[in-house]
């Protein structure tokens, strides 16, 4: 791996913030969110513009492997959002506080929030779940820490939705989540995740609310898009959300390369003499030299 450092990240890209947000959504210009959980990642994605990373607990299972986003901690969360904050100078970054972070009491919400932004480089923290996380929300808005709220499959409550199924499809489902969603946004939230709903009822809310919204799986009408990258890179291996567009396929292109390396391994065509580091015939002939006693 080169050593040599890199050109500055983003020199001449300005700082997205949660009001640059607001006014994508005055403006009626879509907002771009992508998930990231590494340093290369971050600074590629942050130098093509994306507007916002979100370091997602997605993490535990496109990147660690687990079957579903529970077994992630705060200590995985802000070892990986250290090196995303790295990576990405300029767009929105968003800690998203794992399971059991923000659930215990409002105190300890606030406190695991403040970690991000203090130790991880974060500018906001986003959470999963309605009205019963109003007063966490409150308190973390309060200490000056931006939340973004999360709705609709939140994959944190697999288990209680009997696996990762759409939401919303019915009329009183429907109803709960507009009206979580309005209680988010007047308990502060800045935007709002909208996961896996009707596209009529995401458009619907999107209309309806000031903050903007940011789909997944939710259609065209939300303020904005966010994707796991692992799922639009065709880098995870075990499912892809049918509300995914696979815009590569990376985990096909890993094996050809992995396999093309294996290959040039085992006939020695790899290294060849360019990878190879050089030493001047003369210092070759003392060290022979001096090594003749060894024979
Ligand atoms: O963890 C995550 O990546 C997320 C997105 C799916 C919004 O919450």
């Amino acid at each position: 791996m080169s050593t040599i450092p890199t050109v500055p990240v983003n020199a001449a890209r300005k700082k997205i913030t949660t009001h640059s947000f607001q006014i994508k959504k005055k403006n009626r210009q879509p907002i771009s969110m992508l998930t990231a959980y590494d340093y290369p990642t971050a600074l590629a994605m942050d130098q093509a513009g994306v507007d916002s990373i979100l370091v997602g607990d997605s993490l535990g299972m496109v990147v660690l492997g687990y079957e579903n986003t529970l077994p992630v901690t705060m200590d995985d969360m802000l070892h990986h959002c250290k090196a995303v904050s790295r990576g990405a100078k300029s767009a929105l970054l968003i800690g998203d506080m794992p399971f059991m972070s923000f659930q215990l009491s409002s105190q300890e919400a606030l406190r695991n929030a403040g970690r991000f932004l203090q130790e991880a480089g974060m500018d906001a923290v986003k959470l999963e779940g309605g009205k019963e996380r109003l007063d966490a929300i409150r308190l973390i808005v309060s200490a000056g820490i931006p939340v973004m709220g999360h709705l609709g499959l939140t994959p944190q409550s697999v288990h209680q939705f009997g696996g990762f199924r759409a939401q919303g499809k019915l009329a009183s489902a429907a109803q709960q989540i507009l009206d979580d969603a309005r209680l988010l946004q007047e308990a502060g939230c800045f935007s709002l995740v909208l996961e896996a709903i009707p596209a009529k009822l995401a458009a619907y809310i999107s209309q309806k609310l000031d903050i903007p919204t940011i789909g997944i799986g939710a259609g065209a009408g939300c303020d904005g898009q966010v994707l796991v990258t692992h799922d639009m890179l065709g880098l995870f291996d075990r499912f892809t959300p049918r509300f995914v567009k696979k815009y590569a396929n990376l985990h096909g292109e890993l094996g050809r390369t992995f396999g093309k390396y294996i290959g040039e391994v085992g006939l020695r065509e790899f290294p060849a003499e360019e990878h190879c580091i050089e030493m001047k015939e003369e210092e070759w002939g003392i060290f022979l030299e001096s090594v003749k006693s060894d024979e």
